[in-house]
């Protein structure tokens, strides 16, 4: 048979096929997301989220330790604090918990770069990400208190900020405020085109942070629409963001191709823990591989334009780089 094209050819053995693989992935772009709760000698599984675990800050260090010799270079802290209020209160105290876990953290691990989730949803008691007036999400009245947060955050050791409340015009108040405090070199990473989604179930068990009437619909991003994202990207951009995120990832490589194609910042996304938790629940019932699962749907958010990864899934993928299953 006369064939001009045989794209065959190329995969003929494995040297073969990584030298001409398209998608190359590195560890440097990995991030760890981690729960810490207040308290001493705590450890506790996530019963949403098999393998992830609530950590008080005196129980991080082995953790954190396990990460960098992995080589994961980052880690995302969200706090669960055991006070919660109408104003999200003990999310910029200074001796708060997320806080102090930013403390201890450059205590024990000064080489992990560490990231700050900026939000209001897991300290408000009604677990909305901004503060109410009467049942509507007040956006202007909940901006000074985002900055304020990300201050704290910063003062307390994050190296960059992630707000994902969801507020229009935080990245501006945010940046204003660092700026002002002398944190011109703070950089902030924007959860700019977050889809209120199913996908977040188990982030809220593990958090304690489901809105206590209502959704979130009415600041997160609904998934029907694609110009409104790169929109979203866009104002992000302008406000002064460093790095764009899209979350979730898995179901939404199109937008992180979008994304990537419309601005020349880093593009982040956000594998979430709806995702972790499929995967998870497939392979104990046996109907996947685990690991396989993993590296495929890594190399499909690094392919959609993704340069650094946020995933439960950190440590793992870490591993198998260094195994040479993706790379
Ligand atoms: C806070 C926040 C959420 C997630 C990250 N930051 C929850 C939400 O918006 O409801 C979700 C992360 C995950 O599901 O892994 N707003």
């Amino acid at each position: 048979m006369e064939l001009i094209h045989r794209p065959r050819r190329l995969r003929g053995t494995a040297t073969l096929r990584q030298m001409v693989r398209e998608t190359r992935v590195n560890k440097s772009s990995l991030v760890y997301p981690m729960f810490v709760i207040e308290g001493d000698n705590r450890k506790e599984e996530i019963p949403s989220m098999p393998g992830q675990y609530r950590y008080s800050v005196d129980c991080m260090e082995e953790k954190l330790i396990e990460l960098c010799r992995a080589g994961v270079p980052a880690v995302m802290f969200f706090g669960i604090p055991s006070q919660k209020d109408a104003l999200g209160t003990s999310a910029y105290l200074e001796d708060g918990i997320v806080q102090r876990a930013f403390r201890k953290a450059k205590e024990v691990c000064p080489e992990l770069y560490l990231i700050g989730d900026v939000c209001m949803c897991e300290y408000t008691s009604h677990g909305h990400c901004g503060i109410l007036c009467g049942q509507e999400i007040d956006n202007d009245n909940t901006l000074g208190l985002l900055a304020k947060t990300a201050l704290s955050q910063v003062q307390a050791g994050a190296d960059m900020v992630a707000p994902s409340d969801m507020m229009d015009g935080r990245v501006a108040a945010i940046r204003r405020v660092l700026d002002h405090n002398g944190y011109i070199n703070t950089p902030i990473m924007s959860y700019a085109v977050k889809f209120a989604s199913s996908f977040y179930g188990p982030f809220r068990d593990a958090a304690n942070s489901a809105p206590a009437f209502g959704d979130r619909k009415s600041y997160q991003m609904d998934y029907h629409n694609r110009r409104e994202a790169i929109k979203e990207a866009m104002l992000d951009v302008q406000e002064g963001a460093d790095i764009i995120m899209v979350k979730p990832a898995m179901a939404y490589g199109d937008l992180i191709r979008e994304v990537k194609d419309h601005t020349d910042l880093p593009v982040a996304s956000y594998s979430v823990s709806g995702e972790y938790a499929m995967v998870k629940a497939a392979a104990q019932a046996g109907l996947v591989d685990e690991s396989s699962i993993i590296c495929e749907m890594a190399v499909s958010a690094y392919r959609a334009g993704t340069d650094i990864y946020i995933t439960y899934f950190a440590e793992e993928l870490a591993n198998y780089m260094d195994q040479g299953r993706i790379g």
